[in-house]
């Protein structure tokens, strides 16, 4: 199979006819998957990790602040840095990309389709965007877990005021229910996310720089299983030279577009 591969940029004379002809194919889709990244929280004021001047990663290292090494040996930092984040995502509302995809999973499931996001993002924008299909690959900011006893506990009020926070039923100290570097995903995520990907024709890569394993090896996956591979990114990633189509710009621009074309295709 040797797909047609196009990288369109955003000018609208340009994406445009891409996107309406796109759009036809992809309102015949069955089962689609959806992966995505930080880029689809930047329009919400969420920063992403890797953007070079912006991102968490230009500022901190990883391995001081996003490892369970790091949480042992300073877990007040650790634990500051993580609530400072869900102050920041508690702020934050979903962005016209994150209410696209949405519109999208309800379009394909009133036709009867299937529709998967996997999110690497732990803010929960997706969900209060609509979207009701959702793996949390990376878990969620949302979720505290004690150390000891294991008791989870969704925060939602203001900023905790001892770091680290503490178990109300052993005392014991709680991190954040996010998967750290070096971490295991949950077998449940993980089994849900390759069912969904065996089963997929369409699969959609949008704001993540797919660098990241597992999520990265899930465009690969895709294809070999023979779906039809999209990219949405503001810039080349190194998923952008293997799909079939990429689209560079604004997810919140690109996905209302695209996704109400989609509509149009299938009215
Ligand atoms: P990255 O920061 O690595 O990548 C964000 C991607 O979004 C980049 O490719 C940007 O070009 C793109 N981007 C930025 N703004 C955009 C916009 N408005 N529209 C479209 N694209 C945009 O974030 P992730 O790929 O999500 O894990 O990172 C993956 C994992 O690495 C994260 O879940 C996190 C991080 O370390 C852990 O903390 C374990």
């Amino acid at each position: 199979m040797a797909p047609e591969r196009e990288a369109l940029y955003a000018p609208d004379m340009v994406m445009e006819p891409a996107i309406q002809s796109l759009a036809v194919a992809l309102s015949r889709k069955r089962s689609i998957v959806v992966l995505t990244g930080a880029g689809v929280s930047a329009e919400s004021g969420i920063p992403t990790f890797r953007d070079a001047l912006t991102g968490y990663w230009a500022k901190f290292d990883p391995q001081e602040l996003a490892t369970p090494e790091a949480f042992e040996r300073n877990p007040e930092e650790v634990s500051r840095w993580y609530d400072e984040r869900r102050m920041r995502c508690r702020d934050a509302r979903p962005n016209p990309a994150h209410r696209a995809l949405a519109q999208w999973e309800a379009l394909q499931t009133a036709r009867g389709g299937r529709f998967t996001l996997i999110t690497q993002n732990v803010d929960r924008l997706h969900q209060a965007a609509g979207n009701r299909t959702i793996v949390e690959l990376h878990g969620s900011l949302w979720v505290w877990r004690c150390t000891r006893c294991s008791r989870e506990v969704e925060e939602r009020g203001p900023a905790f005021t001892e770091f680290p926070p503490r178990c109300i039923d052993c005392g014991g100290p709680r991190r954040p229910g996010v998967v750290w570097f070096g971490e295991f995903l949950a077998p449940t995520v993980i089994r849900d996310a390759h069912a969904a990907l065996a089963d997929c024709d369409l699969f959609v890569s949008i704001g993540t720089s797919a660098v990241v394993h597992p999520a990265a090896s899930f465009l690969a996956e895709a294809r070999a299983n023979g779906a039809y591979t999209l990219e949405i990114n503001l810039d080349a990633t190194p998923a952008s030279a293997t799909v079939d189509q990429a689209l560079f710009g604004k997810a919140g621009e690109i996905l209302p577009r695209l996704v109400g074309a989609i509509e149009a295709a299938g009215a």
